[in-house]
């Protein structure tokens, strides 16, 4: 099962928002991370979990769609988002809830 989930970028890091896909059991899903996460735009990312997909077929399907000329700004916005995040990412979430 592959789930779009491209608004969802939040939802690993915080227990009372839904259930995220591979949480709830998902082969693959995708996130745009651009959306609500942080990030530039075309920072979008698949997660893979299971044995049902084979993980270097998929690298190859990502490859013919991808460039070969990657922007390094896009990766480190990326990564410094999934760090902020996990340090504090349940805390930043409890506030906008109780907003
Ligand atoms: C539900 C959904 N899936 C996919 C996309 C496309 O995502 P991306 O910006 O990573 O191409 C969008 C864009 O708004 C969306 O709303």
């Amino acid at each position: 099962m592959i789930v779009d989930e491209a608004w969802c970028a939040q939802l690993p890091f915080h227990p009372e928002t839904p259930t995220w896909a591979l949480s709830a059991g998902a082969d693959i899903c995708v996130v745009s991370v651009h959306k609500m996460g942080l990030g530039f735009e075309q920072g979008s990312v698949f997660h893979l979990q299971g044995g049902l997909v084979d993980p270097i077929g998929l690298n190859q399907c990502a490859d013919v769609l991808s460039t070969t000329s990657a922007n390094v700004m896009l990766y480190a916005a990326m990564d410094g988002w999934r760090r902020q995040m996990v340090q504090d990412g349940r805390s930043m979430i409890d506030k906008a809830l109780e907003r």
